[in-house]
């Protein structure tokens, strides 16, 4: 089985990607929707949120789990890989999105911009892995608190998020008016990537991760065939949330198909 892990809803938009490019391989999802957001914890609440998940997701019998977010990537993945997996879980795997997401924007333009939780802004995890892949590209981050709030309350229409995110592309373009692309790096924000895309000048287009990371697992698989064979390919899915299976609506919502989960303690 694939695990896949995120605070909330904002998994779903790379799960979704997930599903299209690997029809065949079944997945776990888990999102924290009680607990979400996590970007405006400190460090150390996100890495015991995200190691509870990630422990739920290797006791469902998960040999690969991918956290979905972009803050639990910033702020728990290096240690839970480096403390946790060799004494606790020796042959599993755990990876993130900023490493792919990175790779991606080290090769689109000389100034690039990212949309993040508060919390992966702070770690400038994405200043430095485009530092060692890249010198010469220029990143300007802006932190968006409070949108990922609304986008898990189901406010991804109204007004408040449009206006939110016209303050932070503002903030961003003021700061770097040569940006030439624009990363959301935070899994939760494609669900209102068509309010950046009307915010941001012209013709800068705004990527999201979702893609870029299926097609970076996809490629992380055929390199590593022995854990390719130890997972599921009979496409089963099962989704689990520590809210409540009420949330299953606007998941379907979010995911574009209907999906039903299940409640889970961590
Ligand atoms: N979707 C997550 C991310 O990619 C986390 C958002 C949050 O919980 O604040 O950063």
């Amino acid at each position: 089985m694939l695990g896949v892990f995120d605070s909330g809803f904002g998994g779903l938009t790379v799960l979704r990607p997930i599903h299209e490019t690997l029809p065949e391989l079944s997945t776990i999802y888990l999102g924290d929707n009680a607990r979400a957001p996590y970007g405006v914890r400190p460090q150390e609440e996100i890495y015991r949120f995200t190691l509870e998940g990630v422990r739920f997701l290797f006791a469902q019998n998960c040999q690969l789990v991918i956290l979905a977010c972009n803050t639990a990537s910033a702020q728990a993945l290096r240690r839970i890989q480096q403390e946790i997996l060799p004494a606790e879980y020796p042959g599993r795997r755990l990876l993130g999105v900023i490493r792919p997401a990175a790779e991606y924007l080290a090769t689109h333009g000389s100034h690039v911009g990212i949309f993040a939780t508060p919390a992966t802004v702070e770690s400038n995890a994405y200043t430095h892995e485009l530092e060692k892949l890249n010198p010469n590209v220029e990143v300007t981050q802006v932190a968006c608190p409070g949108l990922t709030d609304l986008i898990e309350a189901g406010r991804q229409t109204g007004e408040n998020c449009n206006q939110l995110v016209k303050h932070f592309a503002d903030e961003l373009f003021l700061e770097s008016p040569k940006t030439e692309e624009v990363l959301l790096g935070c899994t939760h924000y494609p669900l209102v990537q068509t309010l950046f895309e009307k915010q941001v000048p012209r013709g800068v287009p705004v990527v999201s991760q979702g893609e870029i990371v299926a097609g970076a697992l996809k490629d992380y698989l055929e390199r590593h065939p022995t854990l390719k064979t130890q997972l599921d390919w009979s496409g089963q899915h099962q989704y689990f949330t520590t809210n409540g299976p009420d949330i299953s609506k606007l998941a379907s919502l979010f995911y574009g198909n209907e999906i039903q989960f299940q409640k889970t303690t961590l």
